[in-house]
């Protein structure tokens, strides 16, 4: 098996830290281990000559990212966000919003099971006539994580927390897999999107989820992250992190909520 050397590892660790804020320095063996089939069908010796065909080759850099980030996810995963949705968010909306129009940001949304899942609380909420547009932007660095939330296949692991109701009605099942219905499909926006990148959008949102992504990395990384997302939330808008994750009173301005969920007050 090839193995990288001590430079290419840090070099290598370097660069994603730069550029995509994942810290990968605890992870020399599975950098080793994921990218071995690709040197491999490349007929490449060392990881040296891969990363000089990564300078030249920017479609190799999603191969890359593909290969090292790390996308399980599941619905209903951490379902007290859903409830927090469903009792707290959408009735204030519904109180406040004259627009009807509810701007939602799944930031890191690896195969869709989370933006999918927060489409099915909003049907459920505010029913199929309702005009409101709920739709949601769905977004992460990995091309292929966002082909499989476009393509809407699941192993029945994924749907395990799901109301069986839901399951029922929104999926089909193909073989051993589940097939996400269009309904809940075209109501989801997806696009490839750097987090550490200047990104802009024309409006404000009301929710952000960015749920166990910011947990790979590095502190600067998160704090320039979660500024960037108190600027593109409304004011009264929610944040809402993973249950392992936590933001300093010093970072950005949030006020805490509840666990793993915070609002821009002003
Ligand atoms: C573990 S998944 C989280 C999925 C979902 N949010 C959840 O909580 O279940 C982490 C996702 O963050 C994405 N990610 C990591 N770094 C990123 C970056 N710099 N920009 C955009 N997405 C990134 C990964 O590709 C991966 O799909």
């Amino acid at each position: 098996m090839i193995q990288l050397t001590d430079q290419e590892f840090y070099g290598l660790v370097k660069f994603i830290r730069m550029h995509y804020g994942i810290d990968l320095s605890k992870k020399r063996l599975l950098i080793e281990a994921r990218m071995y089939s690709v040197l491999y069908e490349k007929h490449l010796f060392s990881f040296s000559q891969y990363f000089e065909i990564l300078k030249h080759d920017s479609s190799e850099l999603n191969t890359l990212l593909n290969k090292l980030t790390t996308n399980h996810t599941y619905f209903m995963r951490e379902p007290s966000h859903f409830q927090f949705l469903k009792n707290t968010i959408l009735p204030e909306q519904q109180k406040e919003n004259r627009e009807h129009n509810l701007r939602i940001w799944s930031a890191g949304c690896s195969s869709g099971e989370e933006a999918y899942t927060a489409v099915m609380v909003m049907k459920d909420y505010f029913g199929t006539s309702s005009g409101w547009d709920y739709r949601i932007l769905a977004t992460d660095i990995s091309t292929k994580a966002l082909a499989n939330a476009q393509a809407g296949v699941y192993a029945e692991e994924s749907l395990k927390d799901l109301p069986s109701q839901w399951k029922e009605r929104y999926f089909k099942k193909a073989g051993s897999e589940y097939v996400l219905s269009d309904e809940i499909k075209r109501e989801v926006i997806l696009m490839q999107l750097n987090l550490m990148e200047d990104f802009h959008f024309q409006k404000p949102f009301d929710l952000i989820f960015c749920r166990n992504v910011m947990i790979y990395f590095q502190q600067a990384a998160k704090s320039e992250l979660l500024q960037k997302f108190y600027r593109l939330l409304k004011v009264g808008g929610y944040l809402f992190v993973g249950h392992s994750e936590t933001i300093q009173h010093d970072t950005a301005g949030f006020r805490y909520v509840e666990p793993s969920i915070y609002r821009k007050d002003n």
